[in-house]
């Protein structure tokens, strides 16, 4: 049975950004959050069609946040070395700072953005311009073969079907093969009170623990879990086929961190609702007192995440007048839903600003540094997690 527990009222589609002529025309719905009592897992409860969200437009370039190319880089040299996988395939590829590292002849990219998969076409890489699905997968081993790698980084969250999704890679997995696939993790969410990793493009939200009952109905068992620091704090997951294989401690601490959290009680997403509604309270209270007191507030990172903060707070530009973010297809548009201008760091001078809300807050540290000056000249920032505060 679905249990709903939030309701973050109506939304754009978070990665949206929208030109000024384009604000009659904007797709909204109802974001609301629900729990699976069966499967444990937490999925948003109206779900956008993916052809709305992953077309030709899709803005979320991964090659342009510099720490995400070094944490691809990192992850395929360390895969290479543990696995030594021959053939490998991406599913949600996006611009490629994953499959660079492996060579052209036997990797293949699964990717639905046709704006990103010419990027990877164009580097030499086979890639369908395809969502992933089992008839995908029956297509794929036609014509490629068996894979030892499948790999997919903040792609898996993004697919409605996850029965589909998980059959689809198991067979297409070779005997020893093995599926990883990082996704921002629920219970850090939870811990963290970050709600803002809720829009269209995560239906689902997920737990070891609900990962751990979807593969094994599927035939997949999960052997091993890194937790990452990436996005808010991410779970990389290690599954491979159904076969007897030892589980690491890894995955027996996560379930038991996940089961002491309180992730198998209804209870727990009440409480987390409880502390989104306050969440709110606080920032906007923050943000006009700032206001009436004549400060000048800006953001860094137009982020889907921000466009859940922005529209579930009511946060426009009376309250915040700017949004910088060095993704270039962004620039000279506005935030989904709130509409606040986006343009170029370049553009502007920080230091005619009092506050920085930090978008992007998951770059705090990268940002903070690149932003010494302001600081030095008296600017503070604003994050609301884990609660609503102000730092320099
Ligand atoms: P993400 O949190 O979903 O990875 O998105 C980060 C966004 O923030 C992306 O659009 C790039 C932008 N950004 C900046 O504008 N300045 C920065 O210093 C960093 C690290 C990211």
């Amino acid at each position: 049975m679905f249990k709903e527990f939030l309701d973050l009222g109506r939304h754009p589609i978070a990665n949206a950004f929208i030109d000024e002529g384009d604000f009659k025309d904007e797709f909204l719905f109802d974001l609301k959050v629900c729990w699976d009592e069966e499967t444990k897992l937490v999925s948003i409860k109206e779900f956008v069609e993916p052809e709305r969200i992953f077309n030709e437009d899709y803005p979320y370039n991964t090659s342009n946040s510099f720490p995400m190319i070094e944490h691809f880089r990192n992850t395929a040299e360390m895969l290479k070395m543990k696995f030594k996988p021959r053939k490998v395939l991406e599913i949600g590829s996006n611009s490629g700072p994953f499959i660079e590292n492996f060579n052209k002849e036997d990797s293949l990219c699964v990717e639905p953005c046709g704006n990103f998969a010419e990027v990877t076409e164009n580097m030499g890489y086979k890639t369908h311009v395809d969502f992933w699905t089992t008839d995908l997968a029956e297509k794929i081993v036609k014509e490629d073969g068996y894979m030892d790698l499948i790999y997919a980084a903040n792609c898996i969250c993004h697919i409605h079907d996850l029965d589909d999704t998980f059959k689809a890679v198991k067979n297409i997995l070779k005997p020893n093969g093995v599926f990883v696939f990082e996704d921002p993790s629920l219970l850090r969410i939870l811990e963290r009170g970050s709600y803002d990793q809720i829009y269209d493009e995560h239906p689902h939200i997920f737990s070891v623990t609900a990962l751990d009952n979807l593969l094994r109905r599927n035939g997949l068992q999960i052997f091993k879990v890194d937790n990452l620091s990436v996005h808010g704090g991410s779970n990389r997951i290690y599954a491979c086929h159904f076969d007897g294989i030892t589980i690491g401690d890894s995955v027996k601490f996560n379930l038991n961190e996940e089961s002491v959290f309180g992730i198998n009680n209804f209870q727990t997403y009440e409480i987390f609702a409880e502390r989104v509604a306050n969440s709110k309270k606080k920032l906007v209270k923050l943000l006009k007192d700032l206001k009436s007191d004549g400060k000048k507030i800006m953001s860094i990172g137009a982020t889907a995440k921000s466009t859940t903060v922005f529209n579930y707070c009511g946060i426009d530009n009376s309250l915040i007048d700017v949004i910088t973010d060095t993704t270039i297809d962004k620039q000279g548009k506005c935030s989904p839903g709130m509409h606040i201008p986006i343009v170029a760091r370049e553009d502007i001078n920080i230091l005619d600003y009092d506050y920085v809300y930090l978008g992007a807050w998951n770059f705090k540290d990268v940002i903070a540094t690149k932003e010494k000056e302001f600081v030095e000249n008296g600017g503070k920032f604003i994050t609301h997690v884990p609660d609503v505060m102000v730092f320099s």
